[in-house]
């Protein structure tokens, strides 16, 4: 199938699709890329580049007629002046991948439903482990928040770090982050790494560590409520809370000479945390940056995609800081989407396999075939959250979408399995000695417990749970080496097969958590 990559045409948009280091990629699994001319040259892709990684270069209007798949960042839109409608250059039948918002955008997945296409929306990735690799909205969110501290300092007229220098002393700059998901850990990590002091806030209290691991300070509302849902997002607080949170972020902004919000729900207009009253009671000169702003901002005086001056406080209300990032944002961008298309194309064969069995190709998919199948059934992020935590509402599973025949064989399957295991267990009951009995008792036993246990941990701890499954390797390797000098060959040959698989598993665990650990060293 031939990939198509065709330039943004919302203004300003510098990002691309895909970059000259991918295409090889996408090339390796079997496809062939086209890419449109100058599509990359807000991200310094030449074309040329592009033709030397393998990609044809075509004009608009081939692109989109020749292409299968289209890879885009924005979603398709109609452009005011060039009379370009995305929607109806997209071929009948065609895969298109893009941000999409479907919640905000029902008559867009109408039109694309029309046309009988295949849609991934990037921005509705299931936020589950397995589906980091393709977190668009992470890596966006990432950049986003780095490059909100760039822009503050921009404007600020200080140095982030404190000095002691012949003319003066100079205090180190304070910074009051607000929301500490993706963006707001950036804009931490950056400010800390600039020498400022940073402080930190979010409903959600299992963020303090995440604060303090980033040489944060996390500054706790006077009113206790646990602000996150199953979900791992952010809920409506009560209006206690609201009180008890105004009255911290008027104290904070007093004193701190940078806000940095990033406080959002999904599919829901920013809260507004900064009133016109707290952006006065700034020092003239501080800065404000409004991540929200394109949801409403949270601060009052925000003017989306504008820098603006009130009371003296600057307040930056861009809604493109990934653009403003272009080649960085591409390069991230490019590789979800790369391993998106790895996901679908397993079999290396240049053909879209669409598993709709697979939750998060499942999460993904807005649209298939024509049939719009989003919002997608509720997928269980956080299990046995405490204290009470609401979980995310049901949402209704489209008729067209209920398993058919796969999802009736692997129930029955399970069934077969089920019974053959009940079989088993009654035969070894019944023939076995009493000294196996009592160990196979303990065996299967700690097989359950220890299922159940793993099954209930977070995503977020699966990787200490390594550590763990290590320790637990290790308890296996020993069972096994004093096994292997027992009399006979079953015995040996077992503790072999037990010494060679925990070998396999614990290697793999130490190579895992070193990549791990390797990320947090500069
Ligand atoms: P996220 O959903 O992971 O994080 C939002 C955080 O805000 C969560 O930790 C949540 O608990 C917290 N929060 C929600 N309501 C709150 C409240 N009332 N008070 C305090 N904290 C609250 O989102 P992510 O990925 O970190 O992105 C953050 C924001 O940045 C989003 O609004 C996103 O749309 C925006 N963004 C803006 C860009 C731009 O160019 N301006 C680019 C990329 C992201």
């Amino acid at each position: 199938m031939r990939i198509g990559v065709p330039k943004e045409i919302q203004a300003g948009e510098k990002r691309v699709a895909t970059v000259p280091e991918v295409v090889e990629k996408l090339i390796r699994l079997g496809f062939t890329v086209a890419v449109e001319s100058g599509a990359g040259e807000g991200a310094n892709c030449p074309d040329d580049a592009y033709r030397e990684a393998g990609a044809e270069v075509l004009g608009r209007e081939d692109l989109w007629a020749a292409s299968d798949i289209i890879l885009k960042v924005r979603a398709p839109q109609v452009h005011p002046e060039l009379a370009i409608d995305e929607v109806e250059s997209l071929r009948e039948g065609a895969t298109l991948v893009s941000f999409l918002w479907p919640a905000q955008n029902p008559g867009l997945l109408q039109r694309l439903a029309s046309r009988r296409a295949t849609v991934f929306a990037m921005d509705s990735v299931p936020r589950i482990s397995r589906a980091q690799k393709l977190d668009a909205l992470s890596s966006m969110s990432n950049i986003a928040g780095y490059r909100a501290v760039i822009e503050a300092a921009n404007q600020f007229g200080r140095f982030f770090t404190g000095q002691v220098t012949a003319a003066g002393k100079v205090p180190p700059a304070k910074v009051f982050v607000i929301g500490v998901g993706v963006a707001g850990l950036a804009a931490i990590g950056t400010a800390r790494g600039l020498g400022a002091i940073v402080r930190a806030s979010d409903t959600r209290p299992e963020v303090r560590d995440q604060v303090k691991s980033l040489g944060g300070e996390f500054v706790e509302v006077d009113h206790h409520e646990d602000g996150a849902t199953a979900g791992g997002h952010g809920k409506v607080m009560s209006e206690a809370y609201r009180k008890a949170q105004h009255d911290l972020y008027a104290r904070q902004s007093m004193d701190v000479d940078i806000v940095i919000t990033t406080a959002l729900l999904p599919g829901q207009p920013a809260p507004k945390l900064i009133t016109a009253g707290m952006v006065e009671s700034m020092r003239p000169g501080s800065v404000i940056v409004d991540l929200a702003a394109e949801q409403g901002g949270n601060c009052e005086l925000t003017v989306p995609g504008q820098v603006v001056v009130r009371y003296g406080v600057t307040i930056i209300g861009y809604t493109d800081l990934p653009s403003r990032l272009s080649r960085q944002a591409s390069t991230l961008y490019a590789t979800n989407l790369l391993r998106l298309m790895e996901e679908l194309c397993p079999a290396k064969d240049g053909i879209l396999h669409v598993s709709m069995e697979d939750e998060m190709i499942r999460g993904t998919t807005v649209v298939k075939d024509g049939v719009i199948t989003w919002p997608p059934p509720p997928i269980a992020v956080s299990r046995m959250r405490k204290n009470g935590a609401t979980a995310a509402a049901p949402v209704a599973v489209p008729k067209a979408e209920k398993p058919k025949g796969p999802g009736r064989m692997a129930r029955f399957a399970s069934v077969i399995l089920l019974g053959a295991a009940c079989l088993m267990f009654l035969w070894v009951g019944a023939k076995a000695p009493p000294a196996f009995l009592s160990h196979f008792t303990v065996f299967v036993l700690a097989c359950f417990v220890g299922y159940m246990v793993i099954w209930n941990v977070t995503p977020a701890l699966h990787t200490p749970l390594m550590s763990v499954t290590n320790v637990i390797s290790s308890i296996i390797t020993i069972g096994a080496l004093v096994q292997m000098s027992s009399p006979g060959h079953p015995v040996p040959i077992l503790a072999g097969i037990a010494i060679v698989l925990t070998s396999v598993n614990m290697a793999g665990g130490f190579w895992v958590t070193r990549r791990m650990l390797g990320m947090f060293r500069k």
